[in-house]
């Protein structure tokens, strides 16, 4: 556990000291909009992006995938910090990420954008063929029901590599999703204080946390 739990402090403290800079040439493509959506979930303690962005930058992991894109501010966060010759791939039932953003990037080979169901055989053989079966960390954000992570787990977490770090959002979205969570059988991590705890406006507990596969 200790060697588990020294690496996650190492990444937390790293991630006090993430600031992403406007003007990298990652954040080009991004409206002011998005920039001021970026900027203002960083202040509602959004802080997860930090957690992520430091991660990179201490584990530097080959491969990645997250699961679940949205607007793309969990994979900005990575990629901003992804060693030069890593891979990044973010799946999305739908195509959420703004436009502006992935014109900016998708020229560049190591940026992965897959449209599809991550629980449907088209989208798990297609992230099989990309990563080689061979992730080296995994960021899972989707649907935080207990049915879906565990659907989620099943289906890929036999792609990442042993002993590789898995951050998992909204670990207390649903009741079920924290009961999930607390029951994990893996040495794991909850790091919602300070990274995620509230999602803005509202003031639910959302929750964010971290688990090692294999021992
Ligand atoms: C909470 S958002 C992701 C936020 C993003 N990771 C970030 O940090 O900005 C959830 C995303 O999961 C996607 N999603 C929901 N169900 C999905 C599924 N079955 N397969 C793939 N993506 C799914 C949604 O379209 C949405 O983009």
């Amino acid at each position: 556990m200790s060697d588990f739990k020294e690496l996650v402090d190492e990444i937390s403290e790293l991630a006090k000291k993430i600031c992403f800079d406007r003007n990298d040439p990652i954040f080009s493509n991004i409206s002011n909009n998005s920039w001021n959506a970026f900027e203002g979930n960083l202040k509602y303690a959004m802080l997860y992006y930090h957690w992520l962005s430091a991660a990179m930058l201490i584990l530097k992991p080959k491969m990645v995938l997250e699961l679940g894109t949205s607007l793309g501010r969990g994979f900005l966060s990575m990629f901003y910090t992804l060693p030069k010759d890593s891979q990044i791939i973010t799946v999305s039932i739908e195509e959420e990420l703004g436009c502006e953003v992935w014109d900016g990037i998708k020229e560049l080979d190591r940026c992965h954008f897959i449209r599809g169901n991550d629980l449907e055989n088209i989208t798990v053989n297609k992230i099989k063929e990309l990563s080689g079966d061979a992730i080296d960390f995994l960021f899972i954000d989707t649907v935080h029901t207990d049915l879906h992570f565990k659907q989620e787990l099943e289906l890929y977490l036999p792609m990442v590599k042993d002993r590789s770090l898995v951050a998992v959002d909204d670990i207390y979205m649903s009741i079920s999703m924290m009961e999930f969570w607390n029951k994990l059988p893996y040495k794991k991590m909850d790091l919602t204080n300070p990274f995620h705890l509230y999602a803005p406006p509202a003031k639910g507990l959302v929750g964010f946390g971290v688990f090692k596969k294999g021992g």
